[in-house]
């Protein structure tokens, strides 16, 4: 059986399932060439001097690592000029950025988180690109970055395209354009994505969490109560044992639950209350959330749905719970 790379499947969705056009393909194409690419400066560390802080701050009043900013070059210079984006929206930049009149425009909007887990960069622990596709709505005015934010407010259920690169033991590439999740897995001599896996499913039940218990004295009763009761173990009302992880890389977390289960958390604290939440909706929650619920799994606030929610501005925060199917529906229940 031949090797099915990327852009073999990309093909094969456009020419023969007609579930992508020719112009997504394209985008999917250059956004993994610019993964590539950032994963390359990533293996180089301290030998490329990508290691430590750029000296700048972003949007959020986060500081900047060097590798957060050359990961939003890469991505912005690939795509710049292909003519399949209106636009591009980034963690990394207050605004969106607009194509150059100088190139064609597409109809596609592209967000990214352009490196995940940012504090995990200097330690050498897996990191990650994550990405979200938008259809620009038509006649949307993009003639100001001011003006193009407006473009990019839709709910998470229109996404059309979504997914990350893990920068791990391996490089990996895990990608839904709505027919299921695949994965990639990079192959450093050739240069290219090579299908792995296909048709990726997160179990419903699972005996593993992820969530930053530091934070546990400002949640919700509702997590306390679930988290409570999972640490109770098979002696406690859920009747088994669970075990914990976080790696403080979303994409690392995110990636173990698209294999073997688990749930992921991050919900509402008394320290994020009034942000909103700590995850960026746009481009961490409504891409693993469209992932995830196409892996089979659900993704909610513990209120509502992620996919579901009318964006109010670009880099709104939100609480986050996604993973395993029934164990999202316990928590989320709690909720009421
Ligand atoms: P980023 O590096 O893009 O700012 O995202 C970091 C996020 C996410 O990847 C991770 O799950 C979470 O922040 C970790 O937060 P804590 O440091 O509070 O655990
Ligand atoms: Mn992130
Ligand atoms: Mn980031």
């Amino acid at each position: 059986m031949a090797r099915m790379t990327l852009s073999r499947y990309l093909i094969e969705e456009q020419r023969e399932k007609g579930v992508i056009t020719a112009d997504l393909k394209l985008l999917i194409e250059v956004v993994s060439r610019a993964c590539k690419a950032i994963s390359i400066a990533i293996g180089k560390g301290g030998l490329g001097g990508v290691l430590g802080e750029a000296g700048s701050d972003n949007v959020q009043g986060e500081a900047q690592k060097k590798l957060d900013v050359l990961s939003n070059e890469y991505l912005l210079e690939a795509n710049e000029w292909g003519g399949h984006l209106a636009a591009m929206a980034s963690e990394e930049m207050d605004l969106p950025h607009t194509i150059p009149h100088r190139y064609p425009q597409g109809e596609y909007l592209l967000l990214f988180d352009p490196l995940d887990g940012s504090s995990n960069i200097d330690v050498n622990i897996s990191v990650g690109t994550i990405f979200s596709v938008l259809k620009c709505p038509e006649g949307a005015d993009l003639s100001t970055p001011e003006a193009a934010e407006q473009a990019f407010l839709q709910p998470g259920t229109q996404q059309v395209a979504a997914g990350y690169t893990v920068y791990g033991p391996t490089t990996l590439l895990v990608l839904t354009v709505g027919d299921g999740v695949v994965e990639f897995t990079l192959d450093r001599e050739v240069g290219a994505f090579v299908l792995t896996r296909s048709a990726m499913r997160i179990p419903e039940d699972t005996k593993e969490f992820a969530i930053n218990m530091s934070n546990r004295r400002h949640w919700e009763a509702p997590v306390q109560r679930y988290v409570e009761e999972m640490q109770a173990g098979k002696e406690g009302p859920l009747g088994k044992d669970y075990n914990m992880r976080w790696v403080a890389s979303m994409v690392a977390d995110v990636h173990r639950i698209m294999t073997r289960g688990g749930i992921f958390m991050y919900p509402i604290d008394a320290k994020t209350r009034d942000k909103g939440g700590k995850l960026r909706l746009m481009y961490e929650a409504n891409p693993m959330a469209f992932l995830v619920e196409q892996a089979g799994g659900a993704a909610t606030t513990g209120y509502r749905r992620i996919l579901d929610l009318q964006p109010e501005k670009l880099h709104q925060r939100v609480p986050v719970i996604l993973g395993s199917k029934n164990e999202v529906l316990r928590v989320t229940g709690y909720h009421g």
